[in-house]
């Protein structure tokens, strides 16, 4: 059988191997939420960065920049991290290049993988049947805050436990919490997620809806995936 495992934030990575693996990416608020909305909206590739200045020189070749430090547009960009700016038709065919606080981080912590996918609730179907098509184990890296813990991405790798349970096993025990936690939250994950950090974080900045958004399922049939350092549509 195939095995699933869950890295709860990008500072265990060191006790996780990459090779062979397909990773799944998870920062539900809001960076792969953005990168899903924006590749189902027809956007040419996705390249993230970790540093702010990489991306940022990007502008110079064409590519609109776009993210967040902090959870607040970095001036001079030309987007900021609300899935509801990455539906706009004038981004189809465009290439964006995305920094934010924690999603892009964990991507460039995942870079050695076999495959690396961002997931998001908005695509989690989509996720699920790929996963069921590759020979794979999986690992799914919720990206977190500044290294720590949070619910949002908890509860998506605990969701995608759920859809995976028949064939795939679990590694250790993060697979069996985020499981266990999700199916206390699933029937309003809104609620749910109600005190925690980043939606309270969220909520002084003013944003209210973009939560909302990225706890809708299965909004969009896409799996966004990352191949020579670009993500694009599979
Ligand atoms: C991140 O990558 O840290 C987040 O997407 C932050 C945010 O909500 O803007």
């Amino acid at each position: 059988m195939k095995s699933i495992d869950v890295c709860l934030t990008p500072d265990l990575m060191p006790l996780y191997k990459v090779q062979d693996r397909t990773i799944v990416v998870v920062d539900i608020l809001r960076a792969t939420s953005c990168m899903t909305t924006a590749i189902a909206f027809g956007v040419h590739s996705i390249t993230p960065f970790a540093k702010l200045e990489d991306c940022l020189a990007m502008k110079a070749m064409d590519y609109f920049t776009a993210g967040e430090r902090d959870g607040k547009k970095v001036d001079g960009f030309d987007l900021g991290n609300s899935p509801f700016e990455y539906m706009h038709e004038s981004l189809r065919g465009g290439k964006i290049a995305f920094t934010t606080t924690n999603g892009t981080q964990a991507i460039a912590r995942s870079v050695g993988a076999d495959e690396i996918i961002i997931g998001s609730f908005l695509n989690l179907s989509a996720v699920s049947n790929h996963l069921r098509q590759i020979q794979n184990n999986i690992l799914i890296v919720c990206a977190g805050w500044k290294g720590k813990f949070n619910l949002e991405d908890t509860l998506f790798a605990g969701a995608l436990v759920e859809m995976m349970k028949d064939q795939f096993e679990p590694e250790c025990d993060a697979p069996l919490a985020a499981l266990q936690l999700y199916q206390c939250a699933k029937t309003d994950m809104h609620a749910f997620l109600q005190n925690s950090s980043h939606v309270k974080r969220l909520a002084r900045l003013n944003v209210v809806e973009d939560v909302k958004f990225c706890l809708t399922l299965d909004k969009y049939d896409v799996v966004p995936v990352m191949r020579e350092g670009e993500i694009k549509k599979l």
